[in-house]
């Protein structure tokens, strides 16, 4: 302990020597170092593990840890032993360098964890602090009925919110099917060509569009153009992405005259210009000629709009958008104080290789057949790494099938049905303002948006005051003399009445004599067919509906079926009662800008679990903003560069150093953030080349902002250097950004903050338990050291934590970002506690060592010296050297692909060395299930050795994966050329005659999809073409 303390403090002067005199806290790291230290022995962990073994109390039984952690204390002495450990303890102390072992003791509360029925409990408190109160705010967030028949068998269902992204098509084609149905249904909407499966949120999504827009003209145009009538959150994103790539944002009047020509006097410098439609106002004006003035300058027209507006009003394509986006939140899904909720964004084909986020594609397989895949997948855009534009990687296919599977179930006609019906309530209301009230409405068309300036000696806090008080009601105040209010699907005659009488003062407003609706302006009106394709005009009925889900999820493999040992991924348990707290209506149906007495269960929550995540990470204040992982990076990018401005030292402090190893989100988030990347080295065992780094921190050191890195690194090792990677940086005046998608190796042993990085993020759609949802949603707090705290986000409706006059602007759209999947993580903590939490860490390392320790005799293990001399330990995950199989014609993919026939989800394939499989087991796997991979995978190796040998078993791997199809329909003499059974295909192991998923198409042909690009469903024509 004297050793190590002597250590920090040698560091400390260090440190203080350097020109980051305000950074360090080396005092507050000692005091931790000191503290009691967490107890990870196996003896302790039988305890733990399940508190009533041995001795049943008066205490509640349904503890949680045995639910969450697969291996019993049993299992794990069995791991141990084949390890050559006897104690928990000793085996981490070898598997983890012992400078960086902190095993600081956690202070979270309650230190047992809460049993399931008790955290249920607790949480309905905390919801219960909220108060659901109908909210016509909207400004991008409307009220919405959830389909029963969606969320119990969608948004609930462990099959669809459990499954990975879409990258292994065989067994993904239900969620890639439905993501296909999402953006079709953005094109018909938006009358554009193509679009994305989904963004973050209608912020990012503009942000985007700008960012496109400028990278599209090469940089030469730095001028983007924001009308005045965007939502103002969405300005402020907009403006915080430009700021770092050092684009210019004027905002003009656009639908005026005097707006126009103010448009064409700075046109020369202009990249693009973003519009809303209908809005912020609620105003619907024609923009076809701004449309024509950008376009004649090669200028980007993007336009935000609103879906449900859609369905009846023209389509931004017929006044010549380029980019249509928004948010898809109004189908279906629930407020949730802000999110999730899927953005969407569709442009003409023109720009199909810069539109960001993913593609979904039609393709055919290896018989032919067509199915689906992610389209352009090389193109990715974190692939590009600092060459990116987008830096998006998780976005929100969650939310986005939901709003699929809404339009899915009501179709063309019942959608336009509810918008007609929002329409007519709006227009009854503007009726009653016009005639009957002195109060004057400021748009003098709409849909469903109402502004309205208040009659002299009317001020807005009375009208709000009013609707709250009297009718439980929330609006929208505008200014001290306007307000505005949006209606939505939700609205019922009681409402329209009781805003008549907040406007009019009738108090017996009478609606038995209203037969038919006021409709829309025919000038307005689109003319052409909405939704035309097949699968929106059959699923109507709800046991069509829920056989369509069912038919889908079927085809997909999820956690629900096996292990996802996606390496950097860690897919565990998303325990039940986790998720149920998204359906809880006190956390669901909140509008992220009600006033803050409404929402203080969400105060409450979101204070405490930024406590426990700054106890976690060793850091001290935490923003809940960022909706990714890769959207984290940016922000805590964004605080660095913050904080050089804060000295004087903005522009000049512009070199980001990133390892070569690092994920391709982290180059892609500092371009976005205005910074040159200079790559780093790694050594031949992978950690990171300590004498590269001095040199190029030293040559950098003027203008060195900051290095990222991962931690344990992306080749799943506890790298000895560390600290003094960390210390170099710092001593060329640098700060540290550590990536924290790797945490789950951490909990409870070490820290990002006890390491003495500045700022990290965490990917709690990883660690902390958040389902991947196919894709998202996901969700990254960014926590930092105090100097960092000043410039923590801030928001422009809501104050948000620790914002200051320094904070940098919003980097999405609501001020706790998807709010409502806090619980979730919330809960996840809570339950395990104190105690358990370092437990989670230290078996997800033992899984992964012991599933090493298994395959090590069968395949090559990347940085593992096999004869234990040099590295023996991996940390949580390590990775699969299959390059040596190059040599014999097996690559990479044909295991990946093959793991499909056992039943398995690939390990990530190819990241972050070419022609490997990483694999992250996780905590949540138990010992049989861990075996089974195993067992599956030495099974792959005999027939890649057969394949060597030239033997016919060997073509399994070429084949692989055999779908259903295959195996019942390929004629004998077809087979028999294959040289293996139809059995040796589909049952290699015995295991899985009881239990397999199988994939529902052959291998994908990625090149034919790519070149024969079609990324909506097929018209009805088509169809019918294809069936005669
Ligand atoms: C190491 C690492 N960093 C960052 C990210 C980006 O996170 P997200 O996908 O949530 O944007 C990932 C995602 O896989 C990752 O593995």
């Amino acid at each position: 302990m004297i050793h190590a303390r002597s250590a920090l403090l040698r560091s400390a002067t260090k440190l203080s020597g350097s020109r980051l005199l305000s950074v360090s806290t080396p005092i507050k790291l000692n005091i931790r170092h000191l503290a009691t230290k967490a107890d990870t022995s196996s003896l302790n962990y039988a305890k733990v593990f399940n508190p009533n073994s041995t001795n049943v109390s008066l205490n509640n039984l349904d503890t949680f840890a045995r639910r969450h952690i697969g291996p019993t204390p049993e299992n794990v002495e069995k791991m141990l032993e084949s390890l050559g450990y006897k104690d928990l303890n000793d085996f981490l102390s070898q598997a983890i360098p012992q400078h960086i072992l902190f095993k600081r003791k956690l202070k979270i509360q309650p230190q047992q964890g809460y049993t399931e029925s008790e955290m249920l409990e607790h949480l309905y408190e905390v919801a219960g602090k909220n108060k659901i109160i109908k909210s016509f705010i909207g400004k991008g967030y409307a009220g919405t009925k959830l389909p029963p028949v969606i969320q119990r068998n969608l948004l609930e269902s462990p099959e669809w919110y459990t499954s990975y992204t879409p990258y292994q098509p065989e067994i993904s084609q239900g969620r890639l099917e439905s993501l296909l149905n999402y953006q079709t249904m953005i094109t018909s909407l938006t009358g554009l060509s193509m679009a994305n499966a989904s963004l973050l949120d209608e912020g990012t999504a503009a942000g985007e569009a700008m960012s496109l827009s400028y990278h599209n003209l090469k940089g030469k145009k730095s001028i983007y153009v924001i009308d005045t009538n965007l939502h103002p959150q969405t300005k402020d994103v907009i403006q915080s992405r430009a700021e770092n790539i050092g684009v210019k944002i004027i905002e003009l009047p656009l639908s005026t005259t005097e707006g126009v020509s103010q448009l064409k006097s700075i046109l020369s410098d202009v990249c693009g210009a973003l519009v809303q439609y209908p809005g912020t106002d609620g105003s619907i004006h024609n923009f076809q000629e701004i449309g024509e003035i950008v376009h004649s300058n090669k200028g980007l027209f993007a336009v935000a709009t609103d879906l449900l507006a859609l369905t009846l009003i023209k389509p931004p394509s017929e006044f010549g958008a380029d980019i249509a986006l928004g948010t898809s939140q109004r189908f279906g899904v629930p407020f949730g104080y802000g999110g999730p909720h899927a953005a969407f964004f569709s442009t003409s084909m023109k720009y199909s290789r810069k539109i960001p986020g993913r593609i979904v594609g039609v393709s055919k397989d290896r018989l032919g057949k067509p199915a689906l895949r992610l389209a352009l997948q090389t193109r990715e855009q974190h692939i590009k790494r600092e060459k990116a534009t987008s830096n998006i990687c998780t976005a929100q296919a969650l939310l986005a099938n939901i709003s699929a599977m809404y339009a899915v179930y009501h179709g063309p006609e019942g959608l336009k049905n509810i918008a007609k019906r929002v329409y007519g309530f709006t227009s009854l209301l503007a009726k009653e303002i016009q005639t009957n009230s002195n109060h004057s409405i400021v748009n003098d068309k709409w849909f469903d948006t109402l502004t309205i300036k208040l009659s002299d000696g009317v001020s807005a806090d009375e009208v709000l005051s009013n609707a709250l008080k009297n009718h439980e009601i929330n609006l929208f105040k505008v200014n001290d003399s306007t307000v505005s209010l949006q209606l939505d699907e939700t609205v019922e005659i009681k409402h329209l009445q009781s805003l008549v009488e907040v406007f009019t003062g009738n108090k017996t407003y009478d609606t038995q004599a209203i037969t038919s609706l006021p409709q829309l302006p025919s000038e307005l009106l689109r003319t052409d067919q909405i939704l035309p394709n097949e699968v929106f005009n059959t699923h109507h009925s709800e046991t069509a509906l829920l056989r369509y889900l069912h038919l889908l999820q079927s085809k997909d493999l999820s956690l629900a079926n096996s292990m996802i040992a996606l390496g950097s991924c860690t897919m565990k348990l998303n325990a039940t009662v986790e998720m149920q707290t998204l359906s809880i209506p006190g956390f669901n149906s909140i509008h992220p800008f009600v006033p803050l007495d409404q929402a203080q269960g969400y105060k409450q929550l979101v204070d405490e679990f930024e406590k426990d995540l700054n106890d976690i990470t060793g850091f001290d204040a935490t923003t809940s903003m960022p909706n990714s992982g890769a959207q984290g990076e940016y922000t805590g990018l964004s605080l660095i560069r913050q904080y050089h401005k804060s000295r004087g030292e903005h522009e000049i402090r512009n070199i980001c150093l990133i390892p070569v190893s690092a994920h391709g989100t982290n180059p892609a988030s500092a371009a976005m953030s205005g910074l040159k990347v200079v790559p780093i080295k790694c050594k031949t065992d992978g950690s990171i080349d300590l004498i590269d780094l001095q040199e190029k921190a030293e040559k950098h050191a003027t203008n060195l902002c900051s290095i990222m890195i991962t931690y344990p690194s992306t080749y799943g090792l506890f790298e000895p250097g560390i600290k003094q990677a960390i210390e170099i940086v710092h001593n060329n005046g640098g700060l540290v950004y550590l990536d924290g998608a790797n945490m789950n190796a951490q909990v409870g042993l070490t820290s990002p903050g006890d390491l003495g990085a500045d700022v990290c993020h965490l990917n709690i759609h990883k660690t902390f338990a958040l389902s991947h949802g196919g894709g998202g949603p996901g969700q990254a707090p960014v926590c930092v050291k105090d100097h960092l705290k000043p410039f923590l986000p801030s928001h422009h409706f809501i104050k948000t934590p620790h914002s200051t006059n320094e904070s940098i602007k919003s980097v999405n759209s609501a001020p706790y970002g998807s709010a409502s999947v806090i619980p979730v993580s919330y809960s996840y903590i809570k339950m395990l506690g104190a105690d358990a939490l370092p437990y989670v860490s230290s078996i997800a390392i033992l899984n992964a060592n012991y599933m090493l320790n298994r395959l090590k005799e069968h395949y090559s293990i990347l940085f593992i010296d096999p004869k234990a001399e040099g590295k023996k330990h991996c940390a949580h995950e390590f990775i699969l050297d299959l390059r040596e199989f190059k040599a014999i014609g097996v690559e990479a993919i044909d295991v990946a692909k093959r793991l499909q026939d056992y039943g398995f989800h690939a390990p990530t394939m190819s990241f972050p060395v070419a022609g490997t499989l990483m694999i992250e087991p996780t905590e949540s796997e138990n010992l049989q299930e861990l075996d089974r991979f195993v067992d599956s995978l030495i099974s792959i190796k005999k027939e890649i050795d057969a394949y060597g040998r030239g033997e016919g078993l060997g073509n399994v791997l070429k084949n692989a994966p055999h779908s259903l199809e295959d195996i019942i329909s390929t004629s004998q003499q077809d087979w028999d050329t294959r040289g293996y059974t139809r059995e040796q295909a589909a049952y290699p192991l015995g295991f899985l005659k009881s239990s397999k998923c199988w994939p529902t198409v052959a291998r994908l042909d990625d090149t034919y999809g790519d070149m024969n690009l079609i990324c909506t469903c097929p018209s009805v024509e088509e169809v019918a073409g294809e069936s005669a």
